[in-house]
């Protein structure tokens, strides 16, 4: 997600009234099918061992293993039956509350294309495979699939109270970098790590990042990077808490007090963070990316 840039005010030409288009799967080249294939055979190799299991089996049953770009038809009729959800193409990014209004309706938009050989590893806008290698193996799982819904629910209701700062970096730091402790280990559930070659390794292998467990006002205090691999990762318990603890908040008082905390940089750890990893920081700039 991006709340910054929006490439239309309004739906482009050709596109429905709530930004989506056909996604015209025939159109996609035999070029740009073994685009996919490059991309999710040297993430589908790495992923054992560093995915977490809702990933894992989402990725199982939604059949993402077959080659070529996924027909969102087929995938669509799998993600229906599991959890109601739907994954939709739009042609580029989209104003947050069609965005969220999405989300709060159980589908999940798509960039409809697919980024250059030369763009393997950098992309500056989401493109079909961090969208759907990324994000939609999560939505397989019936508790990810609530807490996205609410989200989006949650969003709508941000715009109210001119608090999507601060919601966004929930987002930020649960639906695109989030890590979660499992029983075996450590594990990725954020689609921004889990579609990048180099952050599914340096999230949670590298010594400079600092991981820390996860504190609903402290995220939402953070502030992040987009042309970098992050510093801090939040790491959860379990989807079942971050789920719960989204949901029972009521985060109108939340986004009243935040208003009168000061934003946390990057990097920082602050004396109420529970510190699971403390980082080295040694790490340079510039030798990574987003999704
Ligand atoms: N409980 C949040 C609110 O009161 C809604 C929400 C749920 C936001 C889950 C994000 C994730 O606005
Ligand atoms: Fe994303």
């Amino acid at each position: 997600m991006n709340s910054e840039t929006h490439i239309f005010d309004s739906p482009p030409e050709g596109a429905n009234d709530d930004w989506t288009i056909d996604q015209a799967w025939d159109k996609f080249t035999d070029h740009e099918h073994e685009t996919w294939d490059i991309l999710f055979e040297r993430q589908y190799k790495m992923l054992p061992g560093r995915a977490c299991k809702a990933f894992i089996d989402g990725m199982n049953v939604l059949k993402l293993d077959k080659a070529g770009i996924p027909d969102f038809k087929d995938l669509n009729a799998i993600l229906m039956d599991k959890t109601g959800w739907q994954v939709v193409a739009v042609p580029g990014l989209v104003p947050d509350d069609v965005f969220f209004d999405h989300l709060a309706n159980r589908r999940f938009v798509s960039g409809n294309f697919i980024r250059q050989r030369d763009q393997l590893d950098y992309l500056q806008e989401p493109d079909v495979f961090h969208d759907v290698f990324g994000h939609v193996p999560m939505l397989a799982d019936q508790t990810f699939a609530d807490y996205m819904q609410a989200y989006g629910q949650g969003g709508l209701r941000s715009l109210k109270y001119d608090a999507l700062k601060n919601l966004a970096r929930l987002y930020w730091y649960t639906v695109e970098f989030g890590l979660i402790q499992e029983a075996e280990g450590l594990r990725i559930y954020g689609a921004g790590i889990v579609s990048s070659y180099g952050e599914s390794v340096f999230a949670l292998d590298d010594d400079s990042p600092n991981r820390i467990k996860f504190d609903l006002e402290r995220i939402m205090r953070s502030e992040y990077r987009i042309d970098d691999y992050q510093q801090n990762y939040f790491v959860i318990d379990d989807l079942k808490q971050l789920l719960e603890v989204t949901q029972q908040t009521d985060f109108a008082p939340l986004y009243e007090t935040l208003k009168t905390l000061p934003d946390i940089a990057v990097a920082d750890i602050i004396d109420s963070d529970s510190v699971m990893t403390h980082g080295t920081q040694h790490y340079a700039q510039n030798k990574a990316k987003k999704v």
